[in-house]
């Protein structure tokens, strides 16, 4: 990867909290338009790298830069006008709101001066139409107008989803999208976002449990052992690693 291709880069990152070091020295680095996958056994420090990535945590020590940028004194807001957009960082749905307002509703945090947005009529059009081309890349097109409680969970998790979308991210930070999702869903959502990659560019840092389905997708994974990177490749070289397969045991 040449230096142009970067988009984020995490060095040397260290957090502790009180006596337990969280992240020992960790650098990721995530390059324009990829799917980084960062896998690790429970507690090893992979929420804790995501809310150092998106300001919600301080590091202790190390940097953090983006498209060139240091931004590890900023805080989540700066970070997320800058393109830096976690899916748990977006507040739960309005349940009785329809599809596309829920959307919308997120679109107004957007980063370039959402009120001249719609100040205009045409400016509230295409917002409208940016909605819109966000829930027709994740199929939800269809279901625009109903309400976001008459969801199916799956569908719930991919409103989410298009709530971050819509503010035009530019690195996506997600924390076990996966979780608690039937296997021929969680294929879908993993389609949806590989999707998103291909036809948004948006490069994606991935946390995930779901070996299976996640690392099908991966250019390249990061492995975290008690606030370590242990092992990092594609894939395939990752899954070989024997310190893998022991860290994993050894929980
Ligand atoms: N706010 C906090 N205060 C104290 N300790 C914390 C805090 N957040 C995380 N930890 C500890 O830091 C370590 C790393 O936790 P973290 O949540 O980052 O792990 P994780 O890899 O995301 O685990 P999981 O796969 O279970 O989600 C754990 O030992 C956890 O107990
Ligand atoms: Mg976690």
């Amino acid at each position: 990867m040449t230096s142009d291709d970067l988009l984020f880069l995490a060095k040397n990152v260290s957090k502790s909290f009180g006596g337990l070091v969280a992240l020992d020295k960790v650098t990721v680095a995530v390059p324009e338009g990829a799917l980084t996958l960062m896998i690790g056994p429970n507690g090893s420090g992979k929420t804790t790298f995501l809310q150092v990535a998106c300001g919600v945590l301080k590091p202790d020590s190390g940097a953090l830069l983006f498209a060139g940028r240091n931004v590890t004194g900023l805080p989540p807001y700066a970070r997320f006008r800058l393109g830096i957009v976690t899916t748990f960082q977006i507040p739960r749905l309005f349940p009785s709101l329809s599809v596309l307002e829920n959307v919308l509703l997120a679109a107004q945090k957007v980063r370039e001066s959402p009120l001249s947005l719609l100040s205009s009529r045409k400016g509230e059009r295409d917002l409208v139409e940016r909605a819109f081309e966000v829930l027709k890349l994740l199929s939800l097109d269809r279901v625009w107008d109903k309400p976001a409680r008459a969801l199916s969970g799956g569908q719930m998790k991919l409103l989410e989803l298009a709530r971050a979308l819509v503010s035009e991210p530019k690195l996506l930070l997600l924390d076990e999208p996966l979780a608690g999702v039937n296997p021929a869903l969680a294929g879908e959502i993993m389609q949806f976002l590989s999707k998103v990659r291909r036809e948004k560019g948006v490069a994606m840092l991935l946390v995930e449990h779901r070996l299976d389905i996640a690392l099908k997708h991966a250019d390249y994974v990061y492995v975290l052992h008690h606030g370590r990177v242990i092992s990092e490749g594609s894939p395939e070289a990752v899954v070989e690693d024997p310190l893998v397969a022991k860290a994993y045991l050894g929980e």
